[in-house]
This record gives structure tokens, sequence and C-alpha cells, in this order.
């Protein structure tokens, strides 16, 4: 199994491009935009460079695994001699589904189909092929060739050996899979999601204020950032969407978003994307600053 089709080629995509290729696997990364081709070779390219900095690897393993990687405009020339094909195109129920009716159609009958979505059913998405025991989530973790995690989530008629193959080429590449069933927001965002929530609900009634809730669970539970500066990081039009898939999955009202959350979204304040959420993000700054109207 060593030709890899990676679909999407931006944060995610890119992430997952250059783990492949830097593992000796032929990389076929397809994208609808050729500047997003272009603007992800140079972001590999940019992030080998760190690697080769820290003496983690050389400059002859950097051109190998640039050299691994082939950009296509198109599924159907990207996919034709894939083993494996990992979707990670925007997130988007009606893009997946046309992206893996495509896939389905031109990719080798024996080729597994993957996809990274946060939130979207595995078992939907396979239901448009003709494969549905051969599709799979492998959910990786942004940055991706710093993360270590890859949820890997069986679709209703995901097969046993689709399952043992995912979680054995997760390990080959230096990553720690973990097999999870398909329910809305697997484990990960399952877990995280109503947490950030509980955080903003806990701000909109004044329990306490952003720096607070944040330093309460960096030096109380041990967390690498509070959950409102990680809500700003992930985006919170993204945290809104998969707390609506929560909602609508389980339709139970303990996921129901924060009006305070639905409120930013619509105001345009979407986090450090916008420069603007809980925090006011700066390109350039370090220094962690909370937004004027939560002081
Ligand atoms: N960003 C994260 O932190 C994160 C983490 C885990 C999973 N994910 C999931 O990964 C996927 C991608 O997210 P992202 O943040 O990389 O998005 P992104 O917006 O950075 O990149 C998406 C790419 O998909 C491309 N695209 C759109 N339609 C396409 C098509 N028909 N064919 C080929 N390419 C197409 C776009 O041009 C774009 O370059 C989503 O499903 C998201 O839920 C994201």
């Amino acid at each position: 199994m060593k030709n890899i089709s990676v679909i999407g080629a931006g944060t995610m995509g890119n992430g997952i491009a250059h783990i492949f290729a830097q593992s000796n696997h032929k990389v076929s990364l397809i994208d609808v935009s050729e500047e997003a081709l272009n603007k992800a070779i140079e972001t590999i390219s940019k992030n080998l460079d760190r690697q080769i900095k820290k003496e983690k690897i050389t400059e002859d393993d950097k051109n190998l695994t640039i050299s691994n990687i082939q950009p296509f405009t198109s599924i159907e020339s990207g996919v034709q001699t894939a083993d494996l094909v990992i979707e990670a195109a925007t997130e988007n129920l009606d893009l997946k589904l046309s992206i893996f009716k495509q896939i389905d159609q031109y990719a080798p009958s024996s080729a597994i189909l993957a996809t990274n979505t946060s939130s979207i059913s595995i078992t939907k998405v396979a239901s448009v092929t003709n494969r549905p025991e051969k599709v799979i989530g492998m959910h990786f973790m942004n940055p991706v060739p710093i993360m270590k995690l890859v949820e890997v989530i069986r679709g209703y008629q995901t097969s046993d050996e689709t399952t043992r193959i995912t979680m054995d080429k997760s390990s080959e590449i230096g990553k720690i899979p973990v097999e999870v069933n398909d329910y809305p927001g697997f484990i990960a965002n399952r877990i995280l999601m109503p947490m950030i929530n509980e955080a903003i609900c806990s701000l909109h009634e004044s329990v306490a204020g952003v720096e607070e809730i944040d330093t309460v669970m960096k030096l109380g539970m041990a967390h690498p950032m509070g959950p409102l500066q990680l809500a700003d990081f992930i985006g919170l039009d993204v945290c809104l969407s998969i707390l609506r898939v929560l909602q609508d999955g389980f339709g139970q009202p303990k996921y129901a978003p924060c009006p305070l959350l639905v409120n930013m979204v619509e105001a345009g304040h979407l986090g450090a994307k916008t420069g603007s959420g809980f925090y006011s993000w700066t390109a350039g700054t370090k220094e962690l600053r909370v937004a004027d109207r939560f002081k």
C-alpha cells in the first residue's frame, strides 16, 4: 500500500501529504484550486526546513519527500492508482458526498476510502459508494506533522479488514491510532465541544472572566491552553457547527450551543482567523490579549 491520494490541499491536506510523503509513500495531492496546491507545497517545504534546522532530517530527506508528492487538479486523474484515498476537503456534507461518488468511480475497486471529517457521519459518506465496507474515518489532528493521534472511525458497514489495515497504516507513519465507532462527534469532539460550550456559558453567565476560566483549566487540569483560547484557534463557526451536529444527532438539550457563541458567530467574530473572538488576535503578536468586549 504505497500510493496515497489526498483530496484537499488546505490546512489538513498538506499535513497529511507531508507525513505520508516523508514515510516513503507516493502521494497524489488533489485540489480544485491550483493556488491551494502551490501553497501546500510551499508550506510542506517550510515545515521540512524547520526539521532540517533542528537536525531531525537532512536536505536529501527533504528533496525525497517533496519528490514523492505530485499535484493534481482533478479527482479522476489523481486517484487512478490509489491504494488509499484520504479526503480532507472543505467540511460540507454535499461536497463530501459528491467527492466520494467520484472517488468510488475512479479509484481502483481495492482502494480504501478514508475521510478526515471532524463531524460528518462516516456511514452517510459510505452510503453513496459501492464499497461501504472499505470506507472509514481517519481523523487527524492539527497540526498533522506534530499531533500523534489519529481517531480511526468505523462506519456502520466498515469491515474488520479495512479497520485493521487503516490502524496498521496509521502506526506505520508514526501516529497512534485509536479505534472508535461512528456516532456524532466521534470521541474527540463529543467531549471537547461540550467543554468549550460550558466555558462559553460560564463566561455568558458572568461566573468568571475569559482569563480566569482559561487559567482554571490550564493550572487546575494541566491543559496546555484554556478552552476559550482553544475555541478561538479552532474557529467559533467550526465549534458552533459541531455543536449543532451533536444537538441534531443526539436530540439532547445538553448540546445546545450557548447563545453567546451563536451571537459571536453571527457577528463574524470567529476567533484567531478574523482577529477577534474571546481574545484579540494581531498578526505577529505573541502576547495573549482578552478582547475589549470581555475586559
Ligand atoms: N482544521 C482543523 O483543525 C481540522 C482538524 C481535523 C479535521 N479537520 C477536517 O479536515 C477537513 C479539511 O479541513 P481544513 O481545515 O484543511 O480545510 P481548508 O479550508 O484549509 O482546506 C480545504 C481544501 O479543500 C479544497 N477543496 C474544496 N472542494 C474541493 C474538491 N471538490 N476537490 C478537491 N479539493 C477541494 C479547497 O480548495 C481547500 O484547499 C474538513 O473535513 C475538516 O472538518 C480539520
